[in-house]
């Protein structure tokens, strides 16, 4: 799901010339229904699979409780705007060169656990987080084969400096907007995950009606540009934005990176007997260097010192004790 993500963007945000394309806040705003509803059946199955029940829930914790719920506005904005930046990234930049781009987020998340979650990170872990944005990079670029771009409907519009801004952005947002979902998870009260996303989604999907009220004047050709890679990038990234709710509730945003990084390479492999590809040495680098340095973060590759094994000062005076919250009381262990 993760995986071929870069490959559904590129192809749907590349079907056509920018004035004949779909319009991508509709497509996340689409996106997002599709999150609130299945958030909804969610909720419901978590309430003896009753739709009334599930109504109950939605009144209760999330119409009943404005304050609580305004706090989702943050991460909710974020995300809306980084699936935005995300295309646009996508219509600009080949897949492999977005993937490897895109993997500056995982610094990011990084330095956002320590300032948000007042995370300790390690001198060792934090090369090993930064050897596994190096390893997939490799992986990906292996894989950088892409069809002529000559003949991509948008070819003469694609600006690798435009797209590599946009991926820039995004990372910021996807970072920053995962930790704060993490912390909302984590600390404080926690309520079920379902309705945590059903709250994101209501907010992603009211954010985006706004800009295409004043945008649009007539409403008929709203999913004008629809083809089916745009609605397989809809439901692939919905259904896909549930899952990432689901390891940042039950892991973290840092495993999040190294999980798709070694699904990445896992799918690599997978595509050898089943589409002839073919493995190049960069591939073999890139998955050594992401299997070292996930074993590196889980511990299991054990380096010696205190040194090594003491958190940066530079880290230690971003996180502020004073923010340490019982998040990090709950969550000292970490294993990959
Ligand atoms: O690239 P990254 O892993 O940050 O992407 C996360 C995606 O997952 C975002 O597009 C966001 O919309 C989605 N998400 C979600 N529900 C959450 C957290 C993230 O739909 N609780």
């Amino acid at each position: 799901m993760f995986v071929i993500q870069p490959l559904i963007f590129r192809f749907a945000t590349t079907a056509s010339i920018s004035d004949d394309s779909y319009n991508p806040t509709v497509a996340v705003i689409v996106m997002e229904f599709v999150k609130l509803v299945l958030s909804f059946f969610l909720i419901a199955a978590e309430e003896s699979y009753s739709p009334f029940n599930a109504l109950g829930v939605v009144n209760n914790k999330i119409i009943q409780r404005p304050r609580d719920t305004l706090k989702l506005a943050v991460p909710a904005t974020l995300y809306f705007i980084q699936n935005i930046l995300l295309q646009k990234a996508s219509a600009n930049l080949p897949a492999a060169l977005f993937q490897v781009t895109y993997q500056g987020k995982t610094l990011v998340v990084a330095f956002c656990s320590v300032l948000l979650l007042s995370k300790q990170l390690t001198r060792i872990k934090w090369i090993a987080i930064s050897l596994m944005a190096i390893g997939i990079a490799c992986v990906q670029l292996a894989d950088a084969r892409e069809g002529s771009q000559e003949n991509m409907a948008n070819a003469a519009e694609q600006s690798i400096i435009t797209g590599l801004g946009f991926v820039l952005m995004g990372c910021f947002c996807s970072g920053f907007a995962g930790v704060y979902f993490e912390k909302m998870m984590k600390t404080g009260e926690k309520p079920s995950m379902w309705v945590r996303n059903f709250q994101l989604a209501m907010f992603s999907m009211s954010i985006g009606i706004f800009p295409l009220l004043m945008e649009k004047e007539d409403f008929r050709d709203l999913f004008h540009g629809f083809n089916s890679y745009v609605w397989l990038m809809v439901f692939n990234s919905a259904i896909g934005g549930l899952c990432v709710a689901f390891v940042i509730k039950y892991a973290d945003n840092i495993l999040k990176g190294f999980a798709c990084a070694l699904a990445t390479v896992i799918a690599t492999l997978a595509a050898v007997p089943l589409f002839a590809f073919e493995l190049s040495i960069s591939f073999f680098v890139g998955m050594m260097i992401v299997i070292f340095s996930t074993l590196l973060y889980g511990n299991a590759i054990k380096v010696e010192g205190e040194y090594w094994n003491s958190e940066p000062p530079l880290c230690k005076s971003f996180r502020s004790e004073t923010t340490t919250t019982e998040y990090t009381k709950v969550n000292t262990k970490e294993e990959v």
